[in-house]
This record gives structure tokens, sequence and C-alpha cells, in this order.
């Protein structure tokens, strides 16, 4: 994917579907991810690329939501769902890009990004402000495809890269390039959705132990 006219443009075709192609298929991972999100009462919660808001019912009750994306037509489906499921704990459903958000340092406890790094331009520079916007020790939760290390699937995924317009994602995202890129902690990483080909990670947001110090 590329500029966010493309995205918003993309999106706005999606959005009447969405909620049929890709809801029940990764709510799974959804419910994963927002799990992790949920540990600590009374937390400020940032949902990053929140789409239709699928995942906003799952948030608990006692925790402050905010969610952004760049879609004004998968916002305008958020607003209804937190309207239909009177959701309290939703305090604000913003336009705004994901890699330049306009919130002050460590203004999240969580920051969780659900089926999104594939589809900015830039997943490193989406990872660095969620981690930006993060606490110090906060959690933040990515899931996300990444490609394949061999085989035919990472064959398939490198013939579908022309049409990731299309298909709305970039399949060949790297695991270990978002991870180094973000220089976080891994608490885990976990296979999620349809037999476990989308991948969970979980970081805490304390930089990696440099392993130069510890005699490495
Ligand atoms: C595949 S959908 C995922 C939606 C939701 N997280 C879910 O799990 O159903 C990707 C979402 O990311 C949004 N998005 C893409 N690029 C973005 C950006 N740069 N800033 C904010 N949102 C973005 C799209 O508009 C879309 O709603």
């Amino acid at each position: 994917m590329d500029s966010l006219p493309n995205i918003r443009a993309s999106y706005r075709r999606l959005s009447p579907l969405y909620d049929v192609l890709e809801g029940a298929i990764f709510h799974s991972g959804r419910k994963d991810a927002v799990a992790l999100a949920n540990k600590r009462a009374h937390q400020r919660i940032l949902d990053v690329g929140v789409g239709t808001g699928l995942a906003l019912p799952l948030y608990r009750r006692d925790a402050w939501v905010v969610g952004i994306d760049a879609s004004p037509e998968m916002l305008k489906r958020a607003k209804t769902r937190v309207r239909r499921k009177r959701l309290p704990n939703v305090a604000a459903l913003l336009e705004m890009d994901a890699m330049n958000m306009a919130f002050a340092d460590r203004s999240f406890d969580a920051v969780v990004a659900m089926h999104v790094a594939s589809v900015v331009s830039d997943p490193i520079k989406l990872i660095s402000e969620m981690k930006r916007v993060c606490v110090p020790g906060g959690d933040i939760v990515v899931v996300n495809h990444f490609a394949s290390s061999g085989g035919p699937l990472r064959m398939i995924e490198q013939a579908c890269r022309p049409f990731a317009e299309v298909i709305g994602f970039r399949p060949e995202v790297r695991l270990m390039h978002l991870a180094d890129g973000a220089r976080l902690q891994i608490v885990q990483v976990r296979r999620v959705n349809l037999g476990g080909y989308w991948r969970l990670i979980h970081f805490r947001n304390t930089a990696p132990a440099d392993p130069a110090r510890l005699g490495a």
C-alpha cells in the first residue's frame, strides 16, 4: 500500500463489505490482542487503525479507549457500532494518520494495532509512533501477517506483491525487521487467526537489553 489518499480510497470501497470479509476470520486475533490490553484496570488504551470498530466491544468497561483511523468511512461504521452497542468506555474515534499521530508523548498505557502494519506505507514509522505515545513500561500489541521464511507460501506472497492495492495489504512485512526497527522488548510472539498464519507480537515499551553490555 502507499499514500494515505490511496489507503482512504481502498477502504472507502471496502468499508461496506469489511465486516463480512474480515470480521469473523480475524476475530480470534482481535480477542487475544485486546485481552493483553485488558490485563490492568483503568487503562488508557489506543486502538490504531480501529477500522469499523470490530474490537471495540471487547475492551473492558473501566478502560478509557481511543480509536484512530485514516478512513472516514471506516470510522463512521465504528461510531455507529459504539452507539448501537452502548460503549461508554470508547472516549473518542478520530481521523488521524497512525504514522504521524497528534497525541503527546506517553498518552496511553497500552497501544494496539490489529491488521494494520501491512497496510501502512512504513511499518517502522507506525511502531515508532506507537512507542512514542505509550508510557514507559506500557504494552504495545501488534497483530499482523508476516512474510513466510520460504516454501510455497513465500512464493505466493511474492506473487501477490503487485496486487497489494487490490487485496488491501502488503504480504511481505518481515517480523524481525519490525521487531529490530521497534527497539522494544518482545514479551511474546504467538500465532493467531486462520490456522496461525497471522502473528501476535506483545512488546513492552522498554528498550531491549544491549547484548554488548551483557557481555554477549
Ligand atoms: C485491515 S483494516 C483493520 C481494522 C481493524 N483493526 C480490524 O482488526 O478489523 C486496516 C485499517 O487501517 C487503517 N489505516 C491504514 N493506514 C492507516 C494510517 N496511516 N493511519 C491510520 N489508519 C490507517 C485503514 O483505514 C483500515 O481501517
